[in-house]
């Protein structure tokens, strides 16, 4: 059977920009800013997008487009004969499936609170009801279920209609409303009276906030943050590489990517940060920032239903690409190990997934006395840390490796596919940088991870 295309340039690069947009754009970003101190956590941020998330997309990008599979089987076609690199594709399928168990619940809470949003159900709350709302949604198993699965037959029933008629036409029209709603958002939210300190907090970098936090932990949430918003190490792009042909050359495509991530993120801190200031809001109220303190700063605003509405709908959206695009990895992955339809890859997952989403739901309410990572953690933390701290930095490491070492594709291969075709070429002078000193910065990550995870005071 034909492997599937994409049915234009401008679809690859949206699909792929909204499995990396999501929930780490427009609520991490804008929460670990906040809690970093601002704009010196930003640039710390964006020098690790540069020279550790674009190089490892590239490399993605690669091994799906030379192999023409999904993270299933890529290394299977690619590795040299008699090497075990096709084992990681268990690293793979896990990590794409651990982010949907948690990823589906918040996807809910976006469209519940844009419901409810839209509803009026916040107007004339104070914010400790507004705070109530959220805890009451937490302590609703079945209300969250609800919404959880609302989400995951939404987003399978857009991949069951195939590649071009479900993911692409769906993603390409929600991206695009996506990124015209966030500008009109941020204009608003940078012209609100009193907004100015917000901008400043956010754009001045002031380095003393870093060594307050300890330099050690924000260069590494910032790294963490560069790994979990491009959605980088799990095979979860590289699937996007086989969808497309030898036009044009991976670097600039990459490119392209990341420009549009780093820009919603960048957008978010706009919409997020005058507004918090504008409104005496905390900007480091940490993970409840947007759903706890947001809901009062519309509250406030003139029009503010409107508004808050419009933003939890394009949070709906950001959160809902992703998940199109990860169940798009998980589809293929079963189409490619079982070779059944994709109709039949569709009905299994969609059980599968329901299923796996449950422990997450339930984590805040009947299974709240399971606290896996000391007291207060939920299974949601433990999901996460799971995924974001081991299963991305590793998995970016295999295929770094794999990419530039003699022992698994090599380097010349993977040169050879990332300049194939039209645009800007993978730069010649970087092969001692990410051959041999950026493996050693990621391994630094991981177990700057667990030091900072269990040992730091
Ligand atoms: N890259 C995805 C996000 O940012 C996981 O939400």
């Amino acid at each position: 059977m034909e492997r599937e295309k994409f049915g234009s340039r401008l679809g690859f690069i949206l699909i792929s920009a909204g499995c990396a947009i999501g929930l780490g754009n427009v609520w991490r970003f804008p929460y670990i800013t906040g809690k970093y101190g601002g704009a010196a956590f930003v640039l710390i941020y964006l020098v690790f997008l540069l020279i550790l998330g674009l190089p490892i997309m590239v490399a993605e990008f690669a091994v799906g487009r030379a192999s023409q599979k999904s993270a299933a089987l890529s290394f299977d076609v690619l590795e040299p004969k008699g090497t075990k690199w096709h084992l990681y594709k268990y690293g793979a399928i896990a990590g794409n499936y651990l982010l949907m168990m948690f990823y589906t619940t918040i996807a809910g809470w976006m469209i519940l609170y844009f419901v409810k949003m839209a509803g009026g159900r916040f107007t004339g709350l104070n914010s400790e009801q507004v705070s109530g709302v959220f805890q009451d949604m937490l302590g609703e198993p079945l209300l969250m279920t609800a919404f959880m699965v609302l989400v995951v037959l939404l987003c399978f029933a857009v991949c069951s209609k195939g590649l071009q008629k479900g993911v692409e036409k769906i993603t390409k029209g929600m991206m695009v409303c996506l990124l015209v709603l966030m500008i009109v958002l941020a204009v608003r939210s940078v012209l609100l009276p009193g907004g100015k300190e917000g901008l400043r907090f956010y754009l001045y970098p002031d380095f003393s906030k870093v060594a307050e936090a300890g330099i050690g932990e924000v260069v590494y949430a910032a790294m963490g943050q560069a790994f979990f918003t491009l959605s980088i190490g799990i095979g979860a792009l590289a699937i996007f590489g086989s969808y497309i042909g030898p036009e044009r050359a991976l670097t600039g495509e990459a490119i392209n990517i990341c420009v549009l991530d780093t820009s919603v993120a960048l957008m978010a801190g706009l919409i997020i940060f005058p507004a918090c200031f504008a409104y005496q809001v905390q900007p480091d109220s940490g993970p409840s920032l947007i759903f706890i303190t947001l809901p009062n700063v519309f509250n406030a605003m003139a029009g503010g239903r409107l508004w808050g509405t419009l933003f939890f709908l394009f949070m709906t959206f950001a959160a809902l690409s992703t998940v199109i695009a990860v169940f798009e990895n998980i589809i293929s992955f079963t189409m490619d190990l079982k070779g059944c339809s994709r109709k039949k890859a569709v009905l299994t997952n969609l059980f599968g997934v329901l299923l796996l989403s449950m422990p997450c739901v339930l984590g805040y309410n009947i299974l709240s006395f399971v606290t896996p990572l000391g007291e207060g953690s939920t299974i949601l933390d433990l999901e996460d840390f799971i995924v974001s701290n081991n299963l991305l930095p590793l998995g970016s490491l295999v295929y770094l490796l794999f990419c530039t070492s003699k022992l698994g594709w090599g380097y010349d291969h993977f040169l050879k596919e990332a300049n194939t075709g039209e645009g800007v070429r993978f730069p010649k002078g970087v092969a001692v940088y990410v051959k041999y000193i950026l493996p050693l910065i990621i391994l630094f990550i991981f177990v700057m991870g667990y030091y900072t995870k269990f040992f730091a005071a």
